[in-house]
């Protein structure tokens, strides 16, 4: 599937595609007509196995979406499972959806300390990494090239509590090719389709609390070394997997953004979900809470002309991982309520919230356009 088309080609179907469909392509009360309405795109990752065996799921991510981003199935342990075996099976499937309704894709991820398949870890663990890295990135984006609007490339470098001066996460990609794996990547993936704007994603630089500080001056630091040096990055990726045990300072964040921005990138909000493990058990209590606090945050981040797309982490409460994670999930065991639509598709406060965020928001049309030529 990958297409021959030329560099310049590619740059000019991606500066078409680029632009957010007209809110009209979008059934009047979804989320995506709201957000297309100032210029934003919204979207959700979508969980492909859910998504072939429930039409409701499909129909969903239909009816809400401007985008997808799979969730797994573009990840190195989904489609590299075993040494004799390459699967798109999963972001195919996906890219057919979101084909079918007029839909963007983003991918997710190239290049992370995670979903490293084991048998993979020798073969980057010597001096094979870089020829490995290579076949990797031609492979899992050149399938896609001219077809997905951006690329996570990088995910979850930053770790600063483990004690490195220049505060980088110690991955097994570091091990082997040392701090250059980053530039190196963003090149591989501007060779490989110029089309698809690379990303540096990152987790845990939302909220207010000193920990958030240091990850976010050092984001910001490693930001203005990657564009000194020339690196092909073209947007940063906020997750926001959002804490209800921390506070958010609104102003903090809002400098945060302006700073990113004032690099000349782009930004997309790639992961959001409201975990709700602050709040009581009854429901409307926390369906509550966690829509304020998702309203507070999109209210800053829609203020930021940069931010191009805001992609939830799934559309619906059904398997949102931070029940499975051992650190987000409710001391009481009760399963979360993170995301705009309960998990029988019906919509919840958070919903409405995000529908009122969008609405309120600046248009962001000319920034988007200005961000096309970057
Ligand atoms: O597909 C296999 C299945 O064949 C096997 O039977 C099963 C049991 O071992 O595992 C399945 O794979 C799991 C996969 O989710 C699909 O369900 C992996 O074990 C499991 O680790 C994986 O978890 C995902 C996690 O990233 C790690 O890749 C979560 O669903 C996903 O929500 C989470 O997403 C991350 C982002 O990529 C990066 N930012 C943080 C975010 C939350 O952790």
């Amino acid at each position: 599937m990958v297409s021959s088309l030329s560099r310049r080609e590619l740059l000019s179907v991606a500066a078409a595609s680029f632009a957010v469909g007209p809110a009209s392509a979008f059934a009047a009360d979804a989320l995506a007509a709201a957000a297309a309405r100032v210029g934003v795109a919204y979207g959700s990752a979508a969980v492909y196995p859910f998504l072939a065996r429930d039409a409701g799921y499909r129909r969903a991510l239909l009816r809400e979406c401007a985008m997808l981003v799979c969730e797994n199935a573009n990840k190195m342990d989904a489609v590299l499972p075993r040494p004799d075996l390459v699967t798109y099976e999963g972001a195919d499937a996906t890219l057919a959806l979101a084909a079918a309704g007029g839909m963007r894709m983003r991918g997710h991820t190239l290049v992370w300390h995670e979903a490293i398949p084991d048998w993979v870890r020798p073969r980057i663990a010597g001096p094979g990494a870089e020829s490995f890295l290579r076949q990797w990135i031609r492979s899992a984006a050149g399938r896609y090239r001219g077809r997905f609007e951006a690329w996570d490339v990088v995910n979850e470098i930053v770790a600063p509590e483990e004690g490195r001066a220049d505060g980088l996460r110690r991955s097994p990609w570091l091990a082997a090719l040392g701090p250059r794996y980053i530039d190196l990547a963003f090149a591989i993936l501007d060779e490989v389709d110029p089309s698809a704007a690379g990303v540096w994603n990152e987790n845990d630089c939302e909220q207010a609390a000193p920990w958030m500080d240091a990850r976010r001056s050092l984001v910001l630091q490693t930001l203005e070394g990657l564009k000194r040096r020339g690196v092909p990055i073209r947007r940063f990726g906020m997750q926001a997997h959002l804490y209800s045990t921390f506070p958010l300072d609104q102003e903090k964040l809002r400098a945060f953004l302006r700073e990113i921005a004032g690099m000349g990138l782009a930004i997309e909000i790639t992961e959001l979900d409201v975990d709700d493990r602050a709040f009581p058990a009854d429901i409307a209590a926390r369906d509550r809470g966690v829509a304020d606090l998702g309203r507070r945050f999109l209210d800053v981040v829609l203020d930021e002309p940069a931010v191009l797309n805001v992609v939830t982490w799934n559309l619906t409460d059904r398997g949102t991982w931070l029940n499975a994670s051992p650190i987000r999930r409710r001391p009481d065991g009760l399963p979360q309520r993170a995301l705009p639509l309960d998990d029988a598709f019906r919509p919840k406060p958070l919903r409405e919230a995000m529908k009122r965020a969008f609405e309120g928001a600046p248009d962001h049309s000319k920034a988007r356009a200005a961000l096309r030529k970057t």
